[in-house]
Formats: structure tokens, C-alpha cells, sequence
């Protein structure tokens, strides 16, 4: 870790962050593969911990799973017609189909340990569920509550029944962009912070994904703008304190979702750093730090200001390892990789279709 760290230090101190108007440097083959590798090897690692462990991997676990698969599928495509890149292109191949197994297999167990869930949102683990960013935006910081809520009417319950009526997948619905009053207040309840916040972003996330555009969905933009500008807020806030350990789950979650929204100023070189050094050596997981690592007084303080405790379905094992963080952590790992390919082209009009790259040879 330390060459990796060194590395890292590198490349920050050389680059401006990801999400300026002009990245000098990393529009090169050989400065994509120098961030491109160790972002592999962790996945690589992590996949290795998935597999062992798949059966106690619950459907959350791999949706992230799922998101990470799709940008592969982009980014081994892209690299496919870079020469530099095809030995890249091959390892995020090899690296895809095992993942795609083990979404199959997963679907077995998931249909054993909670049929109904699976049902209900087995459509947000399809193949062409989760729709790429292919023109990227900024957070506006003017946009940012003056003071967050608390956060005691959230309840999971509420948002899964909401996710699921949007979704049409119910046993009393079948067409899909259903929005009740109640789910309505809900989602686009003002003061959200936390899992309320990204679970807010998720719903009108979804909502694009399944092609809601009538109501109140014509308003998604703006709802995601909103939601992504305070998400920024709260990762600022996580890294000011130095990313204690409870807030590293909904960190990388917010990575993952604004990075699926568009928002390339998610995509910071330092906080791609940080989630590489949060990775379990031994496990290949993301988890509980070893206790000499993290200050507990700077976690509790957090908790108690931006944090409601969700136990999302959520499997923390003996190791400190946790389905959760290490599907979240996978999930914006892979979004760093696709912003990585999608690079130049910030603010470009959508692509028509992969344009051939200039040819080295
Ligand atoms: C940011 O949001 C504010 C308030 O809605 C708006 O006036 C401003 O134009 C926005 N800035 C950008 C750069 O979009």
C-alpha cells in the first residue's frame, strides 16, 4: 500500500482533480493505465471476496454488483480500440464475466432467503437496468440546505414501498412509474441528509432508469440537482473529518448514485485514494477498520449530526467485513474506471456512438 499511496501522492500533486474543465494528463494511454491498474487489482481482490462469501451477499450487495458490470461492459469496449489499453481491456473482461456469474448464482440464494424482496426489485439487477451518464455535470453548491433535518421519519419501509410502486413490480401494480402522495412527500421531502438524502436520489434515479418522465417526474432533474448538491455537501463534510468509519458507506453511496446521475465532480482523485486505502489487505473487503485506525470520538459526533443507523438489510460479518460497504466501495470504484474512459469528452454532446480513438501505431 505504501508504493501505491506514494503513487497516488504522485499523481494529486501533478493533476487537478477530476471534474475541471481540462484534465492535461490523464487523456494519455499511460497516465489512464497508472490509475486504471490499482483500481483494478482492488476490484480484482474484492470480486475474490464476493465469490467466497456470495451466498450471505444480500440483493442490495448486488445491485452494486450489477452497476459495476455495466461500467466494465463500457470500459472494456472503449479500451478494446486503444492498443495501449487492450491488456487493460482483457483483465476488465476476465474481471466482468466473473462477475456476471456471480450474479447468476447470487439469484439462487436470493430466491431462497427473501423471494418477496427478489421480486420486488429483482429488476435493478437486469442487465441494461442501470443506464450510464454519457454527458457529466457539476453539483451547485448554491443549491445546499441552509440546516439538514433530523432524521427520524425516515423509515426503510416507506422508501422500499415507494421504490417498489415506482418500479410497478408489486403484486397489486404492474405498470411502473406509480407516485402516492405519501411517496411523494417522501421523496422530495427538503432537509434530507444521510440515507434519507441518498435514498431520495436513488428513487429519481430509478425513475430515469424505468423512462418515468409524466407529473412530478418532469421536475426529476431539478430533484436530482438538489439532492446530488447536498450529497457533495455531506461527502465534504466526511472528508473534513477525516472519513470516519460510519461515514464511508453512505460516502462511497454517494459517489456511486451522483456518479450514475452525472455528476463528475464525485470523481476526485483524493477520495478515490481514500476508498483504495479503506480496502481490507487480507479479505478484499470493505468493512469495520481495525480499531487502532479510526478515532471513535470524530465517528460518534458524526453519527449523531448526519447519520440515522440503517441496517439495510445489512450483513456485517465476524472479520469486519460488510456486503454493504464493499458493494458500494465496488460500485464507485467502477465509476472512477468509467469516468476514466468516458475522459475527455466532459460536456460533450451524448456520444452517437463510440467514436474509433486516434491510433498510436
Ligand atoms: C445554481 O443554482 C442557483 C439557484 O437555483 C442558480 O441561480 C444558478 O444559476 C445555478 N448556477 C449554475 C452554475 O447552474
Amino acid at each position: 500500500m505504501a508504493s501505491l499511496g506514494l503513487l497516488l501522492l504522485l499523481l494529486l500533486t501533478a493533476l487537478p482533480p477530476l471534474g475541471c474543465y481540462s484534465l492535461p494528463g490523464l487523456d494519455t494511454a499511460q497516465s489512464k493505465a497508472t490509475i486504471a491498474d490499482p483500481i483494478l487489482s482492488a476490484l480484482e481482490r474484492a470480486t475474490i471476496f464476493l465469490e467466497q462469501r456470495l451466498p450471505e451477499i444480500n440483493l442490495d450487495g448486488m445491485v452494486g454488483v450489477r452497476v459495476l458490470e455495466e461500467q466494465l461492459k463500457s470500459v472494456q469496449e472503449k479500451w478494446a480500440q486503444e492498443p495501449l489499453l487492450q491488456p487493460l481491456s482483457l483483465r476488465v473482461g476476465t474481471l466482468r464475466e466473473k462477475l456476471e456469474a456471480a450474479i447468476q448464482r447470487s439469484l439462487l440464494y436470493l430466491k431462497l432467503s427473501d423471494p418477496k424482496y427478489l421480486r420486488e426489485f429483482q429488476l435493478t439487477l437486469q442487465p441494461g437496468f442501470w443506464k450510464l451518464p454519457h454527458a457529466w455535470i457539476h453539483t451547485n453548491a448554491s443549491l445546499v440546505y441552509p440546516t439538514f433535518e433530523p432524521q427520524d421519519s425516515f423509515s426503510e419501509e416507506s422508501s422500499d414501498a415507494c421504490l417498489v410502486q415506482l418500479l410497478g413490480t408489486g403484486t397489486d401494480s404492474s405498470e411502473p412509474c406509480g407516485l402516492s402522495d405519501l411517496c411523494r412527500s417522501l421523496m422530495t421531502k427538503p432537509g434530507c441528509s444521510g440515507y434519507c438524502l441518498s435514498h431520495q436520489m436513488l428513487f429519481f434515479l430509478w425513475a430515469r432508469m424505468r423512462g418515468c418522465t409524466q407529473g412530478p417526474f418532469q421536475q426529476s432533474q431539478d430533484y436530482i440537482n438538489l439532492f446530488c448538491a447536498n450529497m457533495m455537501d455531506l461527502n465534504r463534510r466526511a472528508e473534513a473529518i477525516g472519513y470516519a468509519y460510519p461515514t464511508r458507506d453512505i460516502f462511497m453511496e454517494n459517489i456511486m448514485f451522483c456518479g450514475m446521475g452525472g455528476f463528475s465532480d464525485f470523481y476526485k482523485l483524493r477520495w478515490l485514494e481514500a476508498i483504495l486505502t479503506w480496502q481490507k489487505q487480507r479479505e478484499g473487503c470493505f468493512g469495520e477498520p481495525d480499531a487502532e485506525d479510526e478515532e471513535l470520538s470524530k465517528a460518534i459526533q458524526y453519527q449523531q449530526h448526519f447519520l440515522r443507523r440503517v441496517k439495510r438489510r445489512e450483513k456485517q460479518f465476524s472479520d469486519g467485513c460488510s456486503s454493504h460497504n464493499t458493494a458500494t466501495a465496488v460500485a464507485a470504484l467502477g465509476g472512477f474506471l468509467y469516468i476514466l474512459a468516458e475522459y475527455p469528452p466532459a460536456n460533450r454532446e451524448p456520444h452517437p456512438s463510440t467514436p474509433p480513438p486516434p491510433s498510436s501505431r
